[in-house]
C-alpha cells in the first residue's frame, strides 16, 4: 500500500461499504486520494483493502481518519446507528451523507451535525454504482456551501455533472424524489406503450426507438412549459388541452379494447377534464400544474 498521506489528495473516509459506498471508495482510490473505509459487517471491505484503502477498526476511527467523512448507508435510521455512538469524533469534520431520504430527514440531519460540531453537506446520487465517477454523472448536494467549497474536487471525483444546489440541507433529497418520479412515470408509460404495440406483435426493441425519438420531443416541450408556469401565463402555441382530449380518448379506448390496464390514460383525461371544467380548455398542456399544487 502507497504512503497514506503521501498523494497531495484529500484522505477521505468512506463509512458504509455496500455497493454504493463500495463504488464511492473505489473511486477516491483510483483519483489517488488516500481513503479509510468502515462498515458495520466486518469482511465487505476486503477487496477495497486490497486496492488500498486503509480498514478502520470503527466509525469513530474512520471519522477521526480524514477531514472529509462520506457516509452512504441504507437509510437515515442506519446513519445514527453509525454515527450516534462516534458523535464526539465529528468535532470539525465535513460529514458528506450520501444516504437517500426525506427532505426532512436531511433537514433534521443537518441539524444533529451541527450540534455535532460537523459542518454538515447533503447528496442525492442520481445513479447506480458502475456510474459513479463518470463525467456524465450527477450528485446533487445541499447544506453548507463551505463544505463544497473546501471538498469541490474530491466530491466531482464522484460525479462530473455534480450540482451544488443550495444552502437548505433537504433540497437535493427533494429533487431527488421529484427526479425519481419523472423516471418512475416515463417507465411506466413505456411499459404501457410497449404492452400496447405487443398486441400487434411488435416486440419491445423493435418500437425502442421510436419511444426514444419521441421522449426527447416530449422532453422539449419542457422549457415552454416551465416558462408558462413560473410566469403564470398558459398560451397554448403548439396544443390546447381541447386538442390534446381526443387522442388520450383514443388511447383510453385502446386500452381497453385490448385488454391492456388504462390507468393512465384515464388519469390523463381526468386531468383535462378537471382543468377544462375550471375554464381552461384553450390553455397549454402547463395549466394541467395546478392540479398537482396544495390547495390554497
Ligand atoms: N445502489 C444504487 O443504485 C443507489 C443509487 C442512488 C442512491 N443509493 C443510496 O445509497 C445508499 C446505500 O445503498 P447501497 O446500494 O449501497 O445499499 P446496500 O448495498 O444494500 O448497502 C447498504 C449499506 O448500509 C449498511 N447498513 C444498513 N443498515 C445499517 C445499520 N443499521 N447500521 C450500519 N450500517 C447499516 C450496510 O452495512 P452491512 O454490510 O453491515 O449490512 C451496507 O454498508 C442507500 O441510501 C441508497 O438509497 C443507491
Amino acid at each position: 500500500m502507497s504512503d497514506l498521506r503521501s498523494t497531495g489528495r484529500t484522505p477521505v473516509s468512506v463509512i458504509g461499504t455496500g455497493l454504493m459506498g463500495s463504488a464511492l471508495a473505489r473511486t477516491f482510490l483510483t483519483a489517488g486520494h488516500p481513503t479509510t473505509v468502515w462498515n458495520r459487517t466486518p469482511g465487505r471491505t476486503g477487496a477495497l483493502v486490497a486496492e488500498g484503502a486503509r480498514d478502520a477498526a470503527g466509525a469513530s476511527e474512520a471519522i477521526t481518519a480524514s477531514g472529509l467523512v462520506i457516509v452512504c448507508v441504507r437509510d437515515y435510521d442506519a446513519v445514527h446507528d453509525v454515527l450516534d455512538p462516534a458523535r464526539t469524533a465529528l468535532t470539525g469534520r465535513v460529514l458528506v451523507n450520501l444516504t437517500s431520504g426525506s427532505s426532512e430527514q436531511a433537514r433534521a440531519m443537518a441539524r444533529w451535525a451541527t450540534e455535532s460540531h460537523a459542518t454538515y453537506l447533503d447528496g442525492a446520487i442520481m445513479q447506480t454504482p458502475p456510474h459513479v465517477g463518470a463525467r456524465e454523472t450527477a450528485i446533487l448536494y445541499s447544506g453548507e456551501e463551505s463544505a463544497f467549497t473546501v471538498h469541490r474536487d474530491a466530491l466531482m471525483e464522484l460525479g462530473g455533472a455534480s450540482t451544488y444546489l443550495g444552502t437548505d440541507a433537504g433540497i437535493a433529497s427533494l429533487y431527488d424524489v421529484a427526479l425519481l418520479g419523472i423516471m418512475w412515470g416515463t417507465l411506466n408509460s413505456f411499459m404501457h406503450a410497449v404492452a400496447l404495440v405487443g398486441s400487434a406483435n411488435v416486440d419491445a426493441t423493435t418500437f425502442l426507438p421510436f419511444a426514444t425519438a419521441f421522449h426527447a420531443a416530449t422532453g422539449s416541450f419542457m422549457a415552454k412549459y416551465a416558462h408558462d408556469i413560473d410566469v403564470g401565463e398558459f398560451v397554448a402555441e403548439d396544443a390546447s388541452l381541447e386538442t390534446h382530449l381526443p387522442p388520450v380518448e383514443h388511447l383510453l379506448e385502446e386500452s381497453r379494447a385490448l385488454g391492456i390496464d388504462a390507468a393512465i390514460p384515464s388519469f390523463t383525461r381526468a386531468l383535462l377534464h378537471e382543468a377544462m371544467t375550471a375554464g381552461h380548455a384553450k390553455d397549454s398542456y402547463a395549466r394541467i400544474v395546478d392540479h398537482f399544487r396544495p390547495a390554497r
